[in-house]
């Protein structure tokens, strides 16, 4: 049967389920150039409006897939896993993470983006390290993961793993049609699914600074995403975890360096601490990995010999000093009480006001640049003590940042209710 665009987008508009054939054919005449940006932007609204059947969906991701050039990994003698964030303010998790895991005795594959808005991309992160490269080809990427005393790498997709995602993501950012639960399940899933890894475990983030702003959206997201997973033969699993406050104590690409350097090295903050032990241990059980805690590793710096090896393999010298902005501002408390809220919109706005994030794909960012908070949300605080100190290479962006921050916490005489990060798990 021939199809047009036309048809396609008209057939999802009024409701109906797009068949196999339909799928295919507008996925691979997009990647092509066949089908136009406009069509393809409206059919994108068409799915945010309608949605998709999980049989729908399963077929899209694979066709976005297809798009391009798929991975292979099984040939490896260790099992491989890899971890997604759907990105958090502060969200360093990864960095100790994947020499944690490997570690533990998996390989650990993980590609990675660079940031854009208020959450900082782990790619940014990591290139604050003096040489670090983030792009590395195949078949470096493979005799890293093979070597015993590494097994871990974090690189750039190349162009080629899932191209149509790249350029319809591009026209989603655009055209109002970045939200919709089977659009972003199908994007990130068919990048994770296409760079090979066998197991997956995801970080659904739940909360003011995250995509999901409710429980019941993010569940919705992070079960779209474990069947996708689960069709395709990646055993996948996902936890929801809160984010109406950063991660840790800093937010910023070297600062977040830094901290996850004080990680591995058996100390720094007990929530970043926390959720990389949790993400760890399932992912070793995902992989198959029986008998061995992830606390271990950390706690006898089996982990920080990892991760200085991955550091080395990519170019980086993980003993050089780290980039530091020309400028610090502290704000400190106007009164005394706790803390009771840290919003982590405002703080990962602020940090990005400051140079730490890009605002159009492509823009330089400041390795230096981000927010330092000195207190979070449970916290004592005693007037003229500093809150936060932002660091910046731009003074003139301190005031602007310093209104962001100040809209963004409270201080009041009592303690606020407790909450716990892991909210819920989705997955066998
Ligand atoms: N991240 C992605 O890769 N795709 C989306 O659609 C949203 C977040």
């Amino acid at each position: 049967m021939t199809h047009t665009a036309v048809s396609v987008i008209a057939a999802k508009r009024d409701g109906a389920e797009l068949d196999d054939e339909q799928i295919d054919w507008v996925v691979d005449a997009f990647t092509r150039g066949e089908v136009a940006d406009e069509q393809m932007s409206a059919l994108a609204m068409a799915i945010v409006l309608r949605g998709m059947t999980r049989r729908e969906l399963d077929r899209w991701t694979a066709a976005m897939i297809a798009s391009g050039r798929r991975m292979d990994f099984t040939d490896l003698p260790r099992p491989t896993v890899d971890k997604h964030s759907t990105g958090g303010v502060g969200d360093k998790i990864t960095l100790p993470l994947a020499p944690l895991v490997a570690a533990c005795g998996a390989a650990v594959p993980q590609l990675s983006g660079r940031g854009l808005g208020h959450t900082g991309g782990t790619l940014d992160k990591l290139e604050s390290i003096p040489g670090w490269r983030a792009d590395l080809d195949p078949a470096r990427m493979r005799s890293i993961l093979t070597d015993p005393e590494i097994g871990a790498v974090i690189c750039a997709a190349g162009a080629d793993l899932a191209p149509a995602d790249k350029r319809l993501y591009a026209l989603r950012d655009v055209t109002g049609t970045v939200e919709s639960v089977p659009l972003i399940a199908s994007s990130i899933m068919s990048k994770k699914i296409a760079e090979g890894t066998g197991a997956l475990v995801l970080d659904v983030k739940v909360g003011s600074g995250a995509f999901m702003k409710n429980f019941r959206d993010a569940t919705e997201l992070a079960t779209a995403m474990v069947e996708l997973g689960t069709d395709a033969g990646v055993r996948t699993v996902a936890l929801l975890t809160a984010m109406d406050t950063p991660l840790g104590r800093t937010a910023g690409n070297a600062l977040e360096v830094a901290e996850s350097v004080e990680v591995l090295a058996g100390g720094g903050p007990p929530d970043v601490v926390e959720l990389t032990v949790a993400l760890a241990r399932e992912m070793v059980a995902q992989a198959g990995i029986r008998d061995v805690d992830p606390a271990d590793a950390l706690a006898d710096g089996r982990a920080m010999d990892r991760w200085r090896a991955m550091v080395a393999a990519q170019g980086g010298d993980p003993d050089a000093p780290l980039p530091r902005a020309r400028h610090t501002e502290t704000l400190v408390a106007q009164e005394s009480g706790v803390l009771t809220r840290l919003d982590a919109m405002a703080v990962g706005l602020a940090a990005w006001r400051l140079g730490a994030g890009r605002a159009r794909q492509g823009d330089p960012v400041q390795f230096g640049a981000g927010v330092e908070m000195h207190c979070k949300p449970g916290d004592s605080v005693t007037a003229g003590k500093p809150l936060f100190t932002l660091h910046t290479d731009s003074e003139a962006a301190i005031p602007a940042a310093i209104a962001t921050l100040r809209a963004g916490f409270d201080i009041g005489p009592v303690p606020p209710v407790a909450h716990p990060l892991i909210l819920g798990r989705i997955g066998l």
